[in-house]
């Protein structure tokens, strides 16, 4: 790596990180900074193995050198006869071997050097490498990827995500597997847990990785494997891979207190009914709800509007009454009437976008769910996000000018621009956007009428916007503006406007969020005659 370029590095990293707040897995622009930093630490070691080469090239010169002068044993009497020889043995002895070998091999005054210039470098860029949450988490990610959209196990460990044309060329080491089923079945998912841990098994004897991350051995494999099977109630098969262990370590002392307890289970079940499997696990309050049932259906694709539902949708060009959009009219595809939700076409340029991500990079936390001074972190939502202030930032003034244009509203009463990254598996489960009690968290400007949505890049597979309702899942598509209406006209809540971000597959997911309020927007939406109060109650627990 050329100096140039690792100046630049370090710059990059001491810009990014210094700001880095949160965990590593609920964003891709985190991670990012990951590999700046592993960048960093390899090109430290290689300038410091290099330099170490070059003192041992030069050890070895001298040893060679030493070797051929060394005389003639036979004949010392001459050899130091010539008081030039007796000269330069005492000088190699005094100066030569110090400089040429004790030195270079025994002061580690370079050692220390290259030891603090790495971990002062990091100190600098206020790094904190990730830790095991953080590998939790993204365990997490993949099982939501796996569940929500049904992705094999096998297929997985080999690197293919979903169908043929998305092979990727990576696969997973049987190490890797083991983490993953190890971590799985911490957190009681049995079922899942198992089959990796089966991956794992498969991939032991093909492991080219394995200098990489340890060596696994297929009874440290077992020894996960079988608790797994007893909690999801095959016994036998606990019992016989029990055996297994036993077979290759007949003094394994887990493995034989298992087989007393196995065995007499199964004895006693010979003899009585068979026992009711027993904990496996059941589907949550939250994963037994029918809009979760929905949103993963619409997620998978499998749910979506009949034709005889969409006939009435169309795209258009609208200038929605501006003069300056009469020449250059938006391009509107309307995906719902009733809540009306609609794509508007190009409506952010992509030095716009730019701008945006660069802006909001450095301050990028943990997204938080709930409201206020009570929100948290959750795994309802993971995501990082930040906050655009128009008056710190007047040149996102054309973009809250373009808001208003589309929308027809006024973005007095609107919230900042938030800018939103979805990492691995990340989501954002079904949701209102609306809140209970306006007035205690809103004051003035009462409740989220209008959510208008910006795709900030392309994503590379998932991550789309599904309404478990409307039977709608809406990809993201780079520079368009996504807008739906959360209130009814008369500002009662519409309950079918419940929605969910679908996990991302493959790469990265920016969005750029504003909601506009009810207040100020009086006569920019007026009420309807009638009060909308009640219709579609039966969707809000639903
Ligand atoms: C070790 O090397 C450094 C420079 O490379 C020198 O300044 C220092 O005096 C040496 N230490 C010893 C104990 O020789
Ligand atoms: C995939 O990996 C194999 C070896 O692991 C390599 O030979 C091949 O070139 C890679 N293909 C691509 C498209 O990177
Ligand atoms: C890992 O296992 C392979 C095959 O079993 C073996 O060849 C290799 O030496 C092992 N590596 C270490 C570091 O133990
Ligand atoms: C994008 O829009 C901005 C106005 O916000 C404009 O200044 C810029 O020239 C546009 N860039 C491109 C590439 O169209
Ligand atoms: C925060 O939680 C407390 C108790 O759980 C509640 O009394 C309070 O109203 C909440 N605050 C907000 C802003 O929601």
């Amino acid at each position: 790596m050329s100096r140039k370029r690792s100046i630049c590095l370090i710059f990059h990293i001491s810009l990014y990180l210094v700001l880095v707040n949160g965990d590593y897995y609920s964003a891709t622009s985190e991670l990012e900074r990951l590999l700046d930093v592993e960048a960093f630490i390899v090109e430290k070691f290689e300038e410091y193995l290099d330099r170490a080469q070059q003192e041992q090239d030069n050890i070895k010169r001298f040893l060679d050198q030493v070797e051929k002068l060394q005389p003639d044993h036979d004949d010392l009497e001459g050899y130091f006869g010539n008081p030039l020889n007796a000269f330069t043995t005492i000088r190699r002895l005094v100066y030569d071997w110090k400089y040429n070998v004790f030195e270079p091999i025994f002061n580690t005054t370079n050692l220390e050097d290259y030891k603090s210039s790495i971990s002062g470098g990091l100190k600098t860029i206020d790094f904190k490498g990730p830790n095991e949450e953080d590998l939790k988490g993204a365990t997490r990610g993949l099982l939501r990827l796996q569940n929500i959209y049904q992705l094999p196990t096998a297929q997985l460990a080999n690197g293919v995500l979903a169908g043929e044309k998305n092979q990727l060329n990576i696969s997973l080491s049987a190490s890797d597997c083991l983490e993953l089923g190890t971590n799985l079945c911490e957190m009681q998912e049995y079922s899942y847990g198992s089959e990796w841990l089966l991956e794992a098994r498969k991939k032991i004897n093909e492991d080219s990785l394995g200098f990489i991350s340890p060596n696994v051995t297929d009874v440290e494999i077992l020894e996960k494997l079988i608790p797994a099977f007893y909690h999801l109630g095959n016994l036998k098969l606990a019992n016989k891979l029990n055996n297994e262990i036993l077979e290759k370590e007949s003094d394994h002392e887990e493995a034989l207190r298992n087989k007393v307890a196995y065995e007499a289970i199964l004895a006693k079940e010979r003899n009585h009914r068979p026992r009711k499997p027993s904990a496996l696990s059941e589907p949550n309050k939250k994963e037994a709800k029918e809009s979760y049932q929905l949103y993963k259906r619409v997620c998978r694709g499998e749910l979506r509007q009949s034709p005889r539902q969409q006939r009435k949708l169309r795209c258009l060009f609208s200038h929605q009454n501006v003069a300056f959009y009469r020449l250059a009219p938006f391009k509107v595809e309307q995906l719902n009437l009733d809540p009306y939700v609609a794509y508007f076409h190009e409506a952010i340029n992509s030095s716009e976008m730019e701008q945006i991500i660069e802006k909001g990079l450095g301050s990028m936390e943990r997204s938080r769910v709930g409201q206020s001074q009570n929100a948290t972190t959750s795994e309802i939502r993971t995501s990082a996000n930040t906050w655009l202030w128009y008056n710190e930032n007047p040149w996102l003034s054309k973009i809250k000018q373009r808001l208003e244009d589309i929308t027809g509203l006024s973005t007095e009463s609107a919230e900042p621009l938030q800018l939103v990254n979805y990492g691995i598996g990340g989501q954002y489960e079904p949701h209102f956007d609306f809140v209970e009690e306006p007035q205690k968290v809103f004051g003035w400007k009462g409740n989220r009428m209008l959510t208008a949505l910006f795709y900030i890049n392309d994503v590379a597979l998932g991550g789309a916007t599904a309404f478990p309702f409307l039977q709608l899942a809406v990809p993201p598509v780079k520079g368009s503006l996504l807008v739906w209406y959360n209130l009814h006209r008369s500002l009662h809540k519409d309950f079918r406007t419940k929605h969910a971000g679908c996990p991302v597959i493959k790469g990265s997911k920016w969005i750029c969020n504003e909601w506009f309020h009810e207040g100020t927007q009086v006569f920019k939406r007026p009420c309807g005659l009638s009060s909308d109060e009640g219709k579609f109650l039966h969707f809000e627990n639903k």
